[in-house]
């Protein structure tokens, strides 16, 4: 087909997607190359405006590496892995919502007993005690649960980010398994809002959008058991100036834990401790696999 011109031109590029054999991959194409066109079209976008959002995403692009994830960032920044993650978990109205990986979860974190371990690894920060329950949203404990914690420190940096960074000496991050009655419990430091990463693209988008970069201050959990959906939620410090603007739109207010403070004295794990610390309590709700969230994979399937 020749001489194609603004009106014609959409139809033409869906015509060429006629062998593919893959029917979900074709749609996904097709719905893809309409909104892209529809964008351009309501935008009036500028040829010199496509060439900035190219250069934008080839600066992207090359900002990734195996640990940073400028690309992921920019989706989180723009609300669509929010979305994403929302439209992919239908659950139950009492579950623990699930909410943004982010970029920092790393795999291989050491394996700690349920009680009495510290995941602080030195990090800086005002100790902070951390215990949380397991639950079926029918509210039966859950013993044998994989639970994953990640978070940054007192600064707001994830040990991934320290230049001198190496698997062998992770900090603020953990895995454990959930005791008979469903119950975990570590010693941590507090967790305080932080900026995304603002040094790459995602940095400039946020500050031509004259937007902040801050998430409010949380403790990320993935909590994993065969029979149930998989969750992975961030539990976010209550009071945070952040809570209702948070850069990437994850807060949710099944997700927020009870911080309190308390004086030197005698911590829950029963140690002594010289300092002011604080606690954090919890319960993370699992929908089983066969619930809300289960039932639309298999209807997809
Ligand atoms: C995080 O909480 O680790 C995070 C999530 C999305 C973007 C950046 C950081
Ligand atoms: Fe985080």
């Amino acid at each position: 087909m020749r001489n194609l011109n603004e009106d014609n031109i959409t139809e033409a590029v869906i015509a060429r997607l006629a062998d593919m054999p893959d029917n979900r991959l074709k749609g996904i194409f097709i719905n893809l190359i309409q909104h892209l066109h529809a964008f351009a079209r309501e935008t009036g976008l500028t040829e010199e405006e496509w060439k900035k959002g190219i250069d934008f995403l080839t600066e992207t692009g090359h900002r990734c590496t195996d640990i940073r994830h400028e690309f992921i960032l920019l989706s989180d920044t723009l609300g669509l892995s929010q979305l994403v993650v929302a439209q992919n978990h239908q659950r139950s109205s009492n579950a623990t919502e699930q909410t943004v990986f982010g970029p920092f979860y790393i795999p291989g974190a050491p394996v700690l007993p349920a009680h009495g371990a510290d995941i602080a690894n030195d990090a800086a920060g005002e100790p902070c005690f951390v215990s949380t329950t397991v639950k079926s949203t029918t509210g039966e404990p859950l013993a044998g649960v994989t639970i994953d914690v990640w978070q940054a420190d007192a600064e707001g940096y994830y040990d991934v980010q320290d230049p001198d960074w190496s698997d062998e000496n992770m900090s603020l991050r953990a895995r454990f398994v959930t005791d008979e009655s469903g119950t975990l419990t570590f010693r941590t430091v507090k967790p305080r809002h932080y900026p995304v990463p603002t040094d790459g693209t995602v940095g400039r988008m946020l500050e031509a959008m004259h937007r902040h970069p801050m998430r409010p201050a949380h403790i990320h959990f993935m909590a994993q058991k065969d029979g149930y959906d998989t969750l992975i939620t961030h539990i976010f410090l209550d009071g945070d100036p952040y809570l209702d603007s948070d850069t990437v739109f994850g807060v949710r207010s099944t997700c927020i834990g009870q911080f309190s403070q308390h004086p030197a004295g005698t911590a829950p794990d029963g140690t002594g401790i010289t300092v002011p610390f604080h606690t954090m309590t919890c319960e993370l709700l699992l929908d089983p696999a066969n619930g809300p969230n289960g039932a639309r994979l298999a209807s997809i399937g």
